[in-house]
């Protein structure tokens, strides 16, 4: 089993602990003996910081679908350069958002059609999918909190954006429930650890 390559990502909207979860889990993969490639989009390595420099910290006007060329455009460079390789090579490829964060910010954030990003989001990753994806569901209120006060140009996009956004990761969840776990994120970070370790365990040994 410790052979085989996994792809698994870690997604939800801003605030909603991810990263942290991320984090644990690639520290428990590797205490178990895999080996572990943490990754995030955008901005793993290379190209892909410029272009995270630019989608978060440009301050002038952007157009909705620039913004999601621009993410897709990280995504086909680290689906290249990373992912595939480490996922061919026996790796565990653990992943700070992916493709649902697309259709998740500029689908049902944006507004822009859903359709037509799940497309493009084929066509920049060569119709890879994660094999496991985890939603970590938070309050808006809550997560807003966790954010602070100094917010990227994402993060500064408005409540009632992050409500679509929140919304969007559980639409997608109850369209693919195979793939995608919603763990509920308003809990401690033990908590939701515990419930996270829980899905991954089933998930190994299936
Ligand atoms: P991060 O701070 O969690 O790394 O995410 C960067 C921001 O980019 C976050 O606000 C979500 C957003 N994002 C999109 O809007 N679309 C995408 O496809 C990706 C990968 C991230």
């Amino acid at each position: 089993m410790k052979n085989k390559g996994y792809f698994i990502t870690f997604e939800g909207a801003d605030g909603c602990g991810k990263t942290t979860q991320s984090e644990l889990v690639q520290k428990y993969l590797e205490d178990k003996g895999f080996e572990v490639v943490w990754t995030r989009e955008p901005g793993a390595k290379g190209l892909g910081q410029n272009i995270r420099q630019l989608l978060l910290h440009y301050d002038g006007d952007v157009a909705p679908m620039c913004e999601a060329f621009l993410f897709l455009a990280d995504r086909a460079q680290h689906i290249e350069h990373l992912i595939k390789p480490a996922v061919a090579a026996g790796k565990i490829v653990v992943c700070d958002r992916h493709t649902d964060s697309t259709i998740a910010y500029q689908g049902y954030g944006r507004g822009e059609d859903i359709g037509q990003l799940k497309y493009l989001n084929n066509l920049a990753t060569g119709a890879i999918k994660p094999d496991l994806t985890f939603v970590f569901d938070v309050s808006t209120e809550v997560a807003q909190t966790r954010v602070g006060s100094e917010k990227d140009r994402m993060e500064s996009a408005g409540i009632e954006f992050h409500k679509k956004v929140r919304q969007g990761y559980l639409e997608i969840a109850k369209q693919e429930p195979e793939r995608v776990k919603v763990v509920d994120a308003n809990n401690s970070i033990e908590k939701v650890f515990e419930d996270t370790k829980k899905i991954l365990d089933a998930f190994l040994n299936q």
